[in-house]
């Protein structure tokens, strides 16, 4: 999945732990509360939706032990950022984050320190030579060993356990919801990823691919569904290779886990994310099809436009496999919101081959890319075997054009809703004014409209009037 589909700025967590939990756990909370003297932390997650999706579970680990969420670094006894390796920038936004915590550290010297997640894994106790204030530091599979590592860490001990796992997935923890919404929720249905694409930190942070419990899975959704949420999006890093087997020793496929899903109520919204074009065959697209509420929108990432860079890519896919499966899915799905990310100046790739990837948007049309420019990571098939060599001038224009050709593609496919009506599932008021409301349309289109009656977590039709390359707006009818 992408940082970016996926990907939210920086955020902090404010809800009320007991919000969230069963009254007989609630007791229970609040007898370790006495225990941790109402100790409270705060989160901060940068990344992916995955990683947002584990603060989650980080959430509920600490929540069992009696922690309280604190929306306000400043007071928390605890600071936790879960981190990202992604490229270069993800990890200078986290340690320029740190700086900020000198100060706290400064104040309170029994103030906890935190790293979790993929930097945490990629650099293990390096981290803590580098950066001296950081107390824990918490690999992605090792988060219910939080609470020992806590007590280390009061102890006067620096905290590592980066250990990553084969089997756990978390599956029984029942995530503490952060965002504020109450609306659409994330559901991890696996975790790692085995494919190597050479380019890519991930399967180094977050270790082999291993697929969740589709019963589990399902009955977070029923909660949720019961507790008032009305879209659920199933994460993985690879979401086409989901495979589960049930007692009666039957394999559980991706796409049959989308129709579970589905069948939880007509009034649940499924989306999923993110989908490999190596992976992504017609079943996916037929199951989509088959049920109204599996929205009508995929992230497909394509990366480049070039056979050969797809190939030093490891990408195993090349443009004539990728075309097809954009093919597949305007046949069976034809109102299909289709998404993407580019990586641009990979090792080696020449003039012709960037105007490739222009070529391909053009065929494809997306509606919405992410879109960045090569960072080499250390460690990776390709910081081994090639050469970094395409100027990072030379990058950044390449990038320019890319974004320059998207917006004027976003900006063409919004101008084509103009005039329609569009189902929009109520989120929360604009950020712009206190007068209208948004949602997202099947095709994950963001929509803008005055709010009427309407309430977060209706469905409403909107009458689309005007739009810019990033929102719809109109009216609803
Ligand atoms: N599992 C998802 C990708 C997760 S990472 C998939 O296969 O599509 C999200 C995106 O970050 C990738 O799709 C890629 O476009 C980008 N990315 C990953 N590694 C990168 C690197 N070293 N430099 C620049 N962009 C990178
Ligand atoms: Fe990285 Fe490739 Fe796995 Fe995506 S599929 S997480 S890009 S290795
Ligand atoms: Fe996600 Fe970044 Fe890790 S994109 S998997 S948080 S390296």
């Amino acid at each position: 999945m992408s940082e970016n589909s996926l990907v939210k700025d920086r955020t902090s967590v404010n809800i009320p732990l007991e919000e969230n939990r069963q009254g007989e756990v609630l007791e229970n909370v609040a007898i370790k509360q006495e225990v941790h003297n109402g100790k409270t932390f705060y989160i901060e997650s940068y990344g992916c939706q995955m990683n947002f999706s584990d603060s989650e579970i980080v959430a509920s680990v600490l929540g069992e032990q009696g922690y309280r969420l604190n929306k306000d670094y400043k007071s928390a006894d605890m600071i936790f950022m879960n981190t990202c390796s992604i490229r270069e920038n993800a990890e200078d936004r986290v340690r320029n984050r740190l700086k900020d915590f000198h100060h706290i550290k400064k104040a309170n010297p029994s103030a906890i320190i935190g790293v979790l997640g993929c930097m945490a894994e990629r650099l293990k106790d390096k981290l803590l030579e580098q950066e001296q204030l950081v107390d824990i530091v918490c690999g992605p599979d090792a988060y219910r060993s939080l609470p020992t590592l806590i007590a280390e860490a009061e102890g006067g001990q620096k905290a590592v356990n980066v250990l990553l796992s084969r089997e756990e997935t978390y599956a029984d923890i029942s995530p503490v919801r952060l965002d504020v919404n109450g609306v659409s929720a994330f559901i991890s249905i696996m975790r790692g990823c085995d494919n190597m694409c050479s380019f890519c930190v991930v399967p180094f942070t977050r270790g082999r691919e291993r697929s969740r419990n589709a019963l589990t899975i399902v009955k977070e959704a029923q909660d949720l569904f019961n507790r008032g949420y009305r879209e659920v999006t199933l994460l993985g890093q690879n979401v086409d290779s989901y495979r589960w087997k049930n007692e009666q020793e039957e394999n559980i496929s991706f796409a049959q886990l989308l129709a579970m899903v589905a069948e939880v109520d007509p009034l649940l919204r499924v989306r999923f994310s993110t989908s490999h074009p190596k992976d992504m065959l017609d079943d996916v697209l037929h199951t989509m099809a088959r049920y109204e509420n599996i929205c009508n929108y995929i992230h497909l990432p394509v990366q480049s436009g070039n056979s050969r860079i797809l190939e030093k890519m490891n990408r195993t896919y090349d443009r004539e496999w990728y075309m097809n499966r954009i093919e597949a899915i305007n046949r069976i799905i034809p109102d299909c919101g289709i998404s993407t990310d580019v990586i641009t100046g990979f090792c080696s790739e020449t003039e012709e081959e960037h105007q490739d990837t222009l070529s391909i948007m053009e065929l494809v049309k997306y509606d919405l890319a992410y879109m960045f420019f090569y960072s080499e990571r250390p460690g990776t098939l390709a910081a081994r075997k090639y050469e970094d060599d395409i100027p990072l001038a030379t990058k950044k224009k390449r990038l320019q054009a890319i974004i320059a050709l998207q917006m004027k593609h976003s900006l063409e496919k919004n101008k084509q809703d103009i005039g329609k009506i569009v189902k929009v599932l109520v989120e929360k008021t604009s950020k712009r004014s206190e007068e209208d409301m948004c949602g997202r349309n099947d095709q994950n289109k963001m929509v803008i409209f005055p709010k009427g009656d309407s309430k977060p977590g209706n469905y409403v039709n909107v009458k689309i009037t005007e739009c810019s390359a990033a929102t719809l707006k109109g009216v609803i009818v």
